[in-house]
């Protein structure tokens, strides 16, 4: 049995949201204790779709930045950058060869991403997973924190990690990894748009919470939340087809560590401005000093570059051993 071991990455898009924190990083922050963890911001992955190569570099350090001021331990985690660790790339070609491209063209992700004109789509982004997967595999972790959106990646990871562990009679050899999926909310929808997810990609920023707003725009952005005529229900089932109404109420729940049917106790029948004022006290308390951390954090990005640095250095360590071993698998010996 292979020993439990967290990995997770998060791209640099600069100005995380609370779909981010909810859905990813406040998970990360609660395994920390619990089990060895392995937290990287995936530049590599940023590439796949055209970007600017100076926002990235300030995009980075402002992910670290965030991961910090969440509430991550530099020294408990191992936290760093994907390009620091050639490994991540050495076994992504590898996967290259063992994924199948009929398993890349079922990948909603990339459906999504490419858009209409697939064809002119980056040959990176269609084999995005394939990096993804060796980003776990390259430390043998067993447990990836991510929202739901990630869940067939992980499928994916699975997939190729038993048939590489079977095609080269390696039984084993990569764990069978487990996704970490918040359960009480898995997708955190837009605010202006039950049914699509939050993202940085939606035009109005009022269908997002940034970690870096202020308490006024949490306030207006709130307020401004879609919801519909009804009051607030108190019953579970009176959720259903009420997209807007359920996920104000699952952050709610989520960002106070409760449940959905207490919320619902506390505020069934009650009107949504009553609700609205609660949320925002809720999300203005957790968030607003997460995100004057990132802001003071900013400032100091010889403190940020030392983590990537010492991080980088304890990733590779592992990584290292395990190419060496991988490579000899495959028949292919690296002399240095
Ligand atoms: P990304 O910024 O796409 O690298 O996402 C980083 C992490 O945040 C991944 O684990 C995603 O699954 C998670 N995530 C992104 N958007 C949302 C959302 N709207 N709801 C829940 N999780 C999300
Ligand atoms: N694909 C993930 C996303 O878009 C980011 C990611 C890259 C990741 N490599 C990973 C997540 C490894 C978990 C584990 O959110």
């Amino acid at each position: 049995m292979n020993k439990k071991r967290v990995f997770s990455g998060v791209q640099p898009t600069g100005n995380l949201h609370l779909g981010n924190y909810l859905g990813a990083i406040k998970n990360f922050v609660d395994l920390q204790n619990k089990f060895e963890c392995i937290y990287c911001v995936v530049d590599l992955h940023a590439i796949t779709n055209h970007h600017n190569p100076k926002e990235l570099k300030s995009n980075i350090l402002e992910t670290i930045a965030t991961f910090i001021a969440s509430g991550l331990s530099e020294e408990k985690n191992i936290i760093f950058n994907q390009a620091s660790v050639s490994a991540h790339s050495e076994l992504a070609w590898i996967f290259n060869c063992v994924a199948r491209i009929g398993w890349m063209n079922r990948m909603t992700q990339f459906k999504e991403k490419a858009g209409v004109n697939k064809e002119n789509a980056s040959v990176g982004l269609l084999v995005y997973p394939n990096l993804m997967a060796a980003d776990i595999l390259i430390y043998k972790a067993t447990h990836v924190p991510v929202g739901e959106d990630q869940k067939q990646h992980l499928e994916l990871t699975r997939d190729i990690a038993k048939k590489f562990n079977n095609d080269f009679k390696c039984e084993d050899f990569f764990p069978i990894v487990e996704p970490v999926i918040p359960k009480e909310i898995s997708r955190i929808m837009s605010l202006r748009d039950g049914k699509k997810k939050m993202s940085k990609s939606e035009e109005s920023d009022y269908s997002r919470i940034n970690l870096k707003d202020d308490k006024d725009l949490i306030n207006q952005k709130i307020q401004k939340a879609k919801t519909d005529n009804g009051p607030v229900p108190s019953d579970l089932n009176e959720l259903k087809n009420r997209p807007e109404v359920s996920n104000i109420i699952s952050i709610y729940a989520n960002i106070n560590n409760i449940k959905v049917s207490q919320v619902l106790s506390e505020f069934g029948g009650k009107n949504f401005s009553t609700f609205k004022s609660k949320l925002s006290e809720s999300l203005i308390e957790k968030i607003c000093p997460i995100g004057q951390e990132i802001k003071k954090l900013l400032k100091d990005e010889v403190y940020l570059n030392g983590i990537l640095e010492k991080g980088a250095k304890r990733a590779d360590l592992i990584a290292k051993t395990n190419i060496k071993e991988i490579y000899k698998i495959l028949g292919l010996t690296k002399y240095s």
